[in-house]
């Protein structure tokens, strides 16, 4: 339902009390589970209904340090784009984005240079019109629906094509994403397809869920969750990971929990092992 000043409220007894707001594009369905909404739900933003609130508390009960651990990933993001943007790129790729807000790439990258250019990509519909509706008035963002296991494609987008020159440097970045990529979808050969097309001083920043750890039995707790709203999403481990980052040099200091990853203060690494997702950027070797 659409009040007078265009901003949409949702009705109905299946629903719980709906903020209002008015960045919500028209006609996305609200009752559908959406995985890019969970993380806004997570992440205490107000870009979610319903369906992915409920399973957000499934996931709660189960981990209780969810929020915690997401919010660690943004704060990771935050630090791994300084690195990014104090090296020059001005040119992300971000696969798997889902609904950018909250300190995403792009208002991290215009707060230093508004004329970074950004491209977001999600194979998720809601999440992608969601984007573009936020992004409508910045010419240098956009984002594109796309199977990120399908690099040709991803490439071949208008989006990209008409934002990104790969004859420059660009940061190719996938946060809590490339765990959605399954084994048998080679998710080390895509990314050494999106490798080959990039300049000299491109980077790769991932984040990972990983079943390294104390906490492995709980990630296959949530894993098991996960698989009853979409297919199966594939934690993997340091070695795992680090295949990933083949071509690419990665930096100090390697592929480490979030927290442990450059932290802003010492004490910001304590109890780093509770973050269940590795973070690492790699540079393109020479
Ligand atoms: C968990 S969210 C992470 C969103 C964002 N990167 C962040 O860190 O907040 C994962 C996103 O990846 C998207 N995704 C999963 N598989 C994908 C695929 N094969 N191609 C493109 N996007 C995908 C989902 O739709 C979802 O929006």
């Amino acid at each position: 339902m659409t009040d007078r000043t265009g901003a949409h409220r949702v009705t109905g007894a299946a629903h719980e009390a709906e903020p209002l707001f008015d960045d919500l594009p028209p006609n996305i369905d609200t009752d559908v589970f959406s995985v890019a909404r969970l993380y806004d739900f997570l992440l205490g933003g107000k870009h979610n209904f319903a369906p992915d609130r409920e399973f957000g508390r499934r996931l709660l009960a189960i981990e209780p340090n969810g929020r915690m651990i997401l919010q660690q990933n943004r704060l990771w993001l935050a630090r791994a784009m300084r690195v990014l943007l104090a090296a020059g790129v001005r040119q992300f790729l971000d696969l798997g984005s889902g609904i950018p807000t909250q300190h995403y790439v792009h208002e991290l990258a215009h707060a230093v240079d508004p004329g970074a250019k950004v491209v977001y990509v999600d194979n998720d519909p809601p999440a992608v019109s969601h984007s573009n509706y936020i992004l409508r008035d910045s010419p240098n963002a956009g984002a594109a629906h796309a199977d990120m296991a399908e690099s040709e494609r991803v490439l071949a987008h208008p989006t990209v094509t008409s934002l990104i020159d790969f004859g420059q440097p660009v940061a190719i970045t996938a946060l809590a994403a490339w765990h959605f990529v399954e084994d048998k979808q080679d998710p080390k050969g895509v990314l050494a397809e999106y490798r080959r097309v990039l300049a000299p001083g491109s980077y790769l920043a991932l984040t990972h869920a990983t079943i390294d750890g104390a906490t492995g039995d709980l990630v296959r707790d949530v894993q098991s969750q996960y698989q009853s709203v979409m297919k199966n999403p594939s934690p993997r481990t340091r070695e795992q990971i680090a295949d990933f980052f083949e071509g690419f040099d990665i930096l100090d200091p390697g592929i480490v929990n979030l927290p442990a990853w450059r932290p802003d203060k010492p004490q910001d690494a304590e109890n780093a092992q509770d973050v269940w997702f590795y973070g690492a950027l790699g540079r393109l070797a020479a």
